[in-house]
């Protein structure tokens, strides 16, 4: 797929195959493109050229509305929490979706109301005590430090059973000891609750460690894509940034 602003092209003829159950990660220097691409498979940006597909079914544009039904979920760079409102409330947020509107003002106080709030209360409380949020529950996300709120964002995420995850830097601005943490959880929720993932993600030992297969974006292309090892070993890849002034390719940062 393909995908321009005004003349600059974010995307130029990237594909990306994900297969069911693995951790794909997308890695590659800023303004590579990544986000762009999570951005078209759930549907905020329209590619110019190209098409998202969900096993049998393709899209042109992915409806966001339909995110969850089809079993997509998302979590963004930069976080979108309600800080203002407890943990276990930004989790329950994200089953927002369930009932349409207008249902559920037919529907208020009724049995069935209470049944779906049940239902709704317990699937949070499952996936909060998944996640080790437990003790923070009912804190204000606000007043939380940083890692613990990028956890209640994949927390947000993973209350709808998503079958595609979409991690846009999970672990960024997170201190080392959340980002293993952190790296831990996502494998978990892949594991547990059998999401595919697709993670994008800087620092390149976290990537190495976590995912089955790397693509490697640069200036909108698609310059590798691979195991770590086939990736880690690409000429074009070391190119690209590897071999930039970093020693150590245990922490790099790209
Ligand atoms: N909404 C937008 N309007 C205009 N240009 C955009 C928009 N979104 C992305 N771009 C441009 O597209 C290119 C790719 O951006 P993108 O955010 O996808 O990169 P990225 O790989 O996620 O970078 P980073 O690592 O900094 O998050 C950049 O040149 C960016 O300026
Ligand atoms: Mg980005």
């Amino acid at each position: 797929m393909s995908l321009t602003f005004g003349g600059v092209a974010a995307l130029l003829d990237v594909d990306l195959h994900v297969a069911e159950g693995e951790i794909r990660a997308v890695i590659g220097p800023n303004g590579a493109g990544k986000s762009s691409l999570l951005n078209i498979v759930s549907g905020l940006y329209r590619p110019d050229q190209g098409e998202v597909w969900f096993g049998d079914r393709s899209f042109r544009e992915v409806p966001t509305s339909k995110l969850a039904t089809h079993g997509v979920a998302r979590t963004f760079q930069n976080l979108a929490l309600f800080k203002g409102l407890s943990v276990f409330d930004n989790v329950l947020m994200g089953l927002a979706h369930r009932v349409r509107a207008g249902l559920l003002r037919q529907i208020v106080g009724s049995p069935l109301a209470r049944r779906i709030e049940a239902e709704n209360r317990a699937a949070a409380e499952e996936v909060i005590s998944f996640l080790h949020l437990s003790e923070v529950q009912d804190r204000m996300v606000g007043t939380l430090p940083y890692g613990l709120q990028k956890r209640v964002e994949l927390a947000r995420a993973l209350v709808v059973r998503p079958k595609l995850l979409l991690l846009d830097e999970p672990f960024a601005g997170v201190t080392v000891t959340e980002k293993q943490e952190l790296s831990q959880h996502v494998r978990n929720a892949r594991d547990s609750f059998g999401a595919t993932i697709v993670l994008i993600e800087h620092d390149i030992g976290v990537v190495m460690e976590l995912s089955d297969r790397v693509a490697v974006l640069d200036y909108g292309r698609k310059i590798a894509d691979g195991t770590p090892d086939q990736v880690r070993a690409d000429p074009a890849v070391i190119d690209a940034y590897l071999g930039v002034a970093h020693e150590d390719d245990t922490e790099l940062a790209i």
